[in-house]
């Protein structure tokens, strides 16, 4: 669909053509976010406070040539909104042994480069997204700031795709940059490693992610310190939202999140000199 044939996105109404697919999947549960089924070609998410922020960030990618996110279709007649299904595979909970491969960390980081050349020059003006729980971050550029292995679509081993578009909003390449290396890396304890990771090098794999993402000499320095920064601002962010918007945040912090991400931190200080070696190596 070309940007010409677009409604305002505010009116923007989607109908299931006659004939079109119309069976029903439920979709893998996320944390947050309940109720995401696949209608034919099409996702259906319950509508959301930056549902229409995200819709023109998407737009904007559509008209910047990105292939590798959803279009914002419209809504349908239960206001829930449509999105176009990315076919492919995405990781469960606990990503498997196949999303380990070293040539899928390497997509993963050459497609957030796309996604970021793509980015740029958006400002989300008509429809701001909401601000950053306790506090803002230094941004210059709107991300995606949740690529996990769950929002990533992979096709024939690489990644294709991203979706979930719920935490996007202004901030820095580096910041969804080091956010995606710590997901997928991934840049925790490994005490909360995943079953059948424990052999996984997370040195080797920072420096692989490092290399195709492009991180120039200054930002491989900067990484231990902004890493630890980060992870202590997402703590917070974390508590704040279980016990603001309780729901899923409320779960995952009754779960336990908080601990881990305190080790991730730790783990990071108490490594920092081994990450700083294996990016400048
Ligand atoms: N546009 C899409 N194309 C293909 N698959 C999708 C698409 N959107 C979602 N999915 C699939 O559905 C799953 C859940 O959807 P999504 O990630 O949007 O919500 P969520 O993770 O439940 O939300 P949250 O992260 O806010 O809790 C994804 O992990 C992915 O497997
Ligand atoms: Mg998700």
């Amino acid at each position: 669909m070309s940007s010409r044939h677009r409604a305002p996105l505010e009116s923007r109404v989607y109908v299931l053509a006659a004939g079109e697919a119309s069976d029903v999947e439920l979709m893998p549960a996320g944390d947050v976010t309940d109720g995401v089924v696949r209608v034919g070609g099409t996702i259906r998410r319950p509508h959301q406070p930056q549902s229409l922020a995200v819709a023109a960030y998407l737009d904007w990618l559509e008209d910047a040539g990105f292939d590798g996110s959803p279009r914002f279709l419209g809504r349908d007649a239960e206001g829930r909104d449509v999105l176009t299904f990315l076919p492919g595979q995405c990781a469960g909970p606990v990503p498997e042994a196949w999303v380990r491969a070293e040539e899928l960390l390497v997509s993963v980081a050459q497609l957030l480069r796309r996604l970021h050349g793509a980015s740029a020059g958006f400002l989300p003006d008509g429809h701001p997204f909401p601000p950053r729980p306790v506090r803002q971050d230094p941004a210059d550029l709107v991300c995606h700031l949740d690529v996990t292995p769950q929002n990533v679509v992979v096709r024939d081993g690489r990644a294709a795709g991203i979706v979930d578009f719920d935490l996007a909003g202004p901030t820095t390449a580096f910041k969804d940059s080091f956010n995606t290396a710590m997901h997928w890396v991934p840049l925790r304890d490994p005490a909360d490693g995943w079953p059948g990771w424990e052999d996984a090098d997370p040195f080797r794999r920072l420096r692989i992610f490092a290399d195709a993402y492009g991180w120039d000499a200054g930002e491989r320095r900067r990484l231990p310190a902004f890493g630890i920064e980060a992870t202590a601002l997402s703590y917070e962010r974390m508590e704040h939202n279980a016990r603001v918007l309780g729901g899923g945040w409320a779960r995952m912090w009754d779960e336990g999140v908080g601990g881990m991400i305190r080790r991730r931190g730790a783990w990071l200080e108490a490594n920092a000199g081994r990450l700083l070696d294996a990016l400048s190596r």
